[in-house]
């Protein structure tokens, strides 16, 4: 069953039953406003952090589902009857009322029609403004005369979004609400200690603004909801002016429409106050021109962003995944992290270490420039030690170290990313000067950041454990496992290995040869002690708990076989031969499932301190045997490493949000971008159900994934590699790609209809020798064909 369905001309995802199982939502603004909506148009919008600057309120984890949020509702004044554009909050019977929720990059549309009455609602975040603009359109389709009242509601936030949920005795009584009477504009201050100025306004750009309220409880009144306000009830809102308690921003606007008649309504909501940037953004936007002016901004924006990539191959999902969506999602982890959704409630505000670390490599190749910014920013949240702060906030970083984390707190893998993050950001641009740069470190002094990574390197090695692999610390890649108190960690050492061997060939890429060598033998010792200590017979252990034993591995009484150091056994190079084969079996024996693989097998049944809070999940969820949806990507280019094309492409469709559309029912998700984590097999009712969508590292490493592993276009220092591993049926593919400032139209026919193997390229017509482009041989646009075949 589905509730929606791809435009891909429109490049939306359109929902044509609103009553979806989970609130699927699209995230608007690029800078320092930001919103989240729904497809019932609830969701909370903030200003540079959701965590500090929360403009509007949400009620997380609430029933009725996703309140509350921005909405119009029409009233008619001759039958009383009123409802919202949005299907929800008034929710009128679905079998009278037709809903069309229209999720675009950088917008949302709502279209309703009810009673010959059509109209619609647009929310965008112009890309350098801090508001939201509400453009509402209501036709009348009946053929008489309406008279109708619009009203327009939004709740405000208390500005601290923790002291919001949690201090009622005093952040109730900080909030100072005004009107701006003769400009007719909302005013909203709190006296409140913040890095930013707590004000916003709202208003009407285009009609007389006939009655308003500032207090929720007013505008709502006593045992109503957002589905029945006692102001629409009473037809006029009552003036309110909430000091102190629940402000919020309500209007009412009257118009009267004749037979076919259209009518516009521009609302804004924004940052700033009502008597200054409040009345000149009414100015600026009074007329619905400069409206659509600055919606083809924002459309600009997001088609500047995904054109540098463009693929065609003989699947259409995958297609509409990489082409548009996934693209955005790579996007939207990048700006947001893991910091805003309808699950964070805040208290991730800021940048992952890891996770932003990961999240450059879907947008490098898009917006090279914000990814070098934020490579300085990770770097400067790195240690002089080596390792790294797991989470920070560069909005508050200069203001003191106190977010230096304490011993404990320091993870295996954190700082490790930046030997990938780094090394992506040259092989995408060649811009090898960043290697220079001097970067501060959060504690004390400053470094290259060439010499950045050598720290990271020699933190890892100066902490390994009894076996020679790195010490598990706080936590490895999953957070979930307790490998603290001298426990070892097989993923962080393939992540160091492959870290090592990154570093290796960019230092002997600039004639750093004494450094190359130096690192080689760390990478020996390294891979000897993988050798000794990580094989299982059939696969390779999880690692060793602080008590010795094994962690993942068939001696194990629950949980023997672990996806991720398998994926990394292959993926790090360590071992790309019998063994990271059998291993790679291994996943496909007992991991996979018809939704992707699961994390670990069989789930871990019954709490153990020893092993830690994985094994707090019932099987099946999160970090407990889901199919963790970020791991299953390392499968696919694992696989794709091995030359097994039919499997790295069977991974790729089993977890393909796209591929889920028609069982929306069982996933429940988002259909059109990635989720945290499916529940997996041994869950005993929800196998196949989605959680936690959009901020997912699964974004950017299922584009790096599918792109350079599968269709095989991978940036080198030197240039580009050819390199697909794809089903052995297709014929070929085709990827229209930027590199370097450059255009590249690259057509890949398999003629022989194998899985791996570059036979002949032509640059411009003239063929190369291998399967690697020399940047120097590129003009400004090229045309580019590959032969597969041995
Ligand atoms: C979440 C975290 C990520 C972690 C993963 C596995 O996605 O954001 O940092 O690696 O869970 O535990």
């Amino acid at each position: 069953m589905n509730f929606g369905y791809f435009d891909e001309q429109r490049k939306e995802y359109v929902i044509t039953n609103p009553k979806t199982p989970t609130s699927w939502v699209n995230y608007l603004g690029t800078s320092d406003y930001c919103l989240i909506i729904s497809n019932n148009a609830s969701g909370y919008s903030f200003y540079k952090s959701p965590k500090l600057g929360r403009v509007t309120r949400f009620r997380f984890n609430s029933i009725p589902m996703d309140r509350p949020g921005r909405y119009v509702y029409l009233k008619d004044e001759k039958t009383n009857d009123f409802w919202s554009i949005s299907w929800q909050p008034v929710g009128k019977p679905l079998d009278k009322f037709l809903s069309i929720c229209r999720h675009g990059l950088g917008y949302t549309t709502f279209e309703s029609k009810y009673n010959s009455i059509t109209s619609s609602l647009k929310i965008f975040v112009p890309v350098d403004k801090p508001l939201e603009i509400w453009e509402v359109k209501i036709k009348n389709d009946s053929n008489e005369k309406k008279e109708f009242s619009v009203f327009t509601y939004t709740e405000f936030c208390l500005w601290n979004s923790m002291l919001d949920m949690m201090d009622f005795q005093y952040i109730l009584y900080t909030c100072r609400m005004g009107y701006n009477k003769e400009d007719e504009i909302i005013d909203y201050s709190i006296k409140l200690w913040s890095p930013y100025e707590p004000k916003a306004f709202f208003t009407c750009t285009n009609k007389k603004i006939e009655s308003f309220d500032t207090d929720r409880d007013v505008f709502v009144g006593p045992y109503n909801s957002e589905s029945n306000p006692e102001a629409i009830k009473n037809g006029k809102c009552f003036g309110s002016i909430a000091i102190g308690g629940n402000p919020c921003a309500a209007t009412q606007v009257k118009i009267d429409l004749q037979p076919g008649q259209e009518e516009y309504l521009v609302f804004l909501l924004g940052i700033g106050n009502a008597y200054e940037e409040g009345r000149e953004y009414k100015k600026m936007f009074a007329s619905i021109d400069s409206v659509e002016k600055e919606f083809e901004k924002v459309q600009e924006y997001w088609k500047e962003r995904l054109n540098k990539f463009e693929c065609k191959t003989q699947d259409e999902k995958m297609n509409l995944m990489l082409n548009i969506w996934n693209q955005y999602q790579c996007h939207t982890t990048f700006n947001w992290s893991r910091s805003a959704s309808f699950i964070e409630a805040g208290g991730r505000d800021g940048l992952g270490f890891r996770d932003s670390s990961q999240d450059i490599l879907g947008v490098v190749h898009s917006i090279p420039q914000e990814v070098r910014r934020r490579l300085i920013e990770l770097l400067k949240a790195q240690l002089s030690e080596g390792y790294a702060m797991h989470h920070f906030q560069p909005l508050t970083m200069s203001q003191g170290k106190h977010n230096i984390p304490p011993r404990e707190r320091i993870y295996s893998d954190d700082h490790l990313w930046l030997l990938i993050a780094v090394p992506a950001y040259i092989k995408e641009t060649g811009d090898f000067s960043i290697l220079d740069e001097i970067v501060e470190y959060a504690d004390s002094g400053s470094a290259s950041v060439y010499d950045h990574l050598k720290q990271a390197l020699e933190f890892s090695w100066n902490n390994r454990g009894k076996h020679g692999l790195l010490l598990g610390l706080a936590a490895d890649w999953n957070d979930c496992i307790n490998l603290k108190d001298g426990g070892e960690s097989t993923w962080s050492t393939q992540l160091y290995y492959k870290a090592l061997s990154e570093f290796i060939e960019l230092a002997e890429y600039i004639g750093k040869t004494e450094d190359a060598e130096k690192y080689k033998a760390y990478r020996e010792e390294i891979k000897k002690a993988m050798d000794e200590y990580t094989w299982d017979g059939e696969w390779f252990v999880r690692g060793y708990l602080a008590s010795g034993k094994k962690l993942g591995s068939k001696e194990s009484e629950q949980s023997k076989i672990f996806l991720n150091s398998q994926s990394w056994a292959v993926f790090s190079g360590a071992f790309l031969d019998e063994k990271g084969k059998t291993a790679m079996d291994s996943v496909k024996k007992y991991l996979a499932t018809e939704h992707g693989c699961v994390k670990n097998w069989p789930a871990y049944v019954d709490y153990i301190i020893e092993v830690g809070a994985i094994t707090s999940f019932p099987p099946g969820l999160k970090e407990n045997a889901a199919i963790f949806c970020h791991a299953n990507t390392w499968v696919i280019i694992a696989e794709a490493l091995l030359g097994r094309g039919e499997y790295a492409f069977e991974y790729y469709m089993s977890f393909l949000p796209a591929n889920k559309n028609e069982i929306a029912e069982i996933y429940t998700a988002e259909p059109y971008v990635y989720s945290q984590f499916i529940t997996g097999k041994e869950h005993p009712y929800y196998f196949g159900r989605a959680r936690n969508p959009w901020l997912t590292g699964t974004a950017t490493w299922a584009f790096t994934a599918a792109t350079q592993y599968i269709l095989g276009v991978r940036p080198h220092y030197k240039g580009l590699i050819i390199d697909p591993c794809i089903p052995s049926c297709w014929d070929g593919f085709e990827v229209e790609r930027v590199f370097r400032g450059r255009k590249l139209s690259i057509k890949v026919s398999n003629p022989d209809h194998i899985s791996k193997g570059v036979k002949k390229i032509l640059v411009n017509g003239k063929e190369i020798v291998g399967n690697l482009i020399p940047v120097e041989l590129l003009d400004e646009k090229n045309v580019v064909e590959v032969v597969m075949g041995k």
